[in-house]
């Protein structure tokens, strides 16, 4: 959807931190229906620069879990695992 909305010249941005009961009430939504994410979309006030990516294979793991690069150990949210 994200990209969907760039090729039509908008923008969007993921809100995973909000108040789930507050949205489901202002946009009643059933009791069952679990809210986990919504997007915002809208046209950019600036379209910034694309950021540096790390490559696919410094964040996929196949099969199982590894680090990168091999027997250094992940840092994730200032601790290690
Ligand atoms: C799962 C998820 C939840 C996010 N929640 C928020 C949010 O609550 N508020 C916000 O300003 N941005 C939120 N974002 C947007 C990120 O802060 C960031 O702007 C966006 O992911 C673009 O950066 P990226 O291309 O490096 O992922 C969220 C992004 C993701 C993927």
């Amino acid at each position: 959807m994200s990209l969907a909305a760039i090729e039509e010249g908008l923008g969007t941005c993921w809100i995973g931190e909000f108040k789930e009961d507050k949205v489901k009430e202002i946009l009643n939504i059933p009791e069952n229906i679990r809210v986990i994410v919504m997007l915002a979309l809208g046209y950019p006030a600036k379209a910034p620069a694309a950021r540096l990516r790390k490559k696919l294979v410094e964040i996929v793991a196949y099969g199982g879990w590894r680090s990168w690069p091999p027997g250094v150990p992940v840092s994730f949210l200032g601790g290690s695992v």
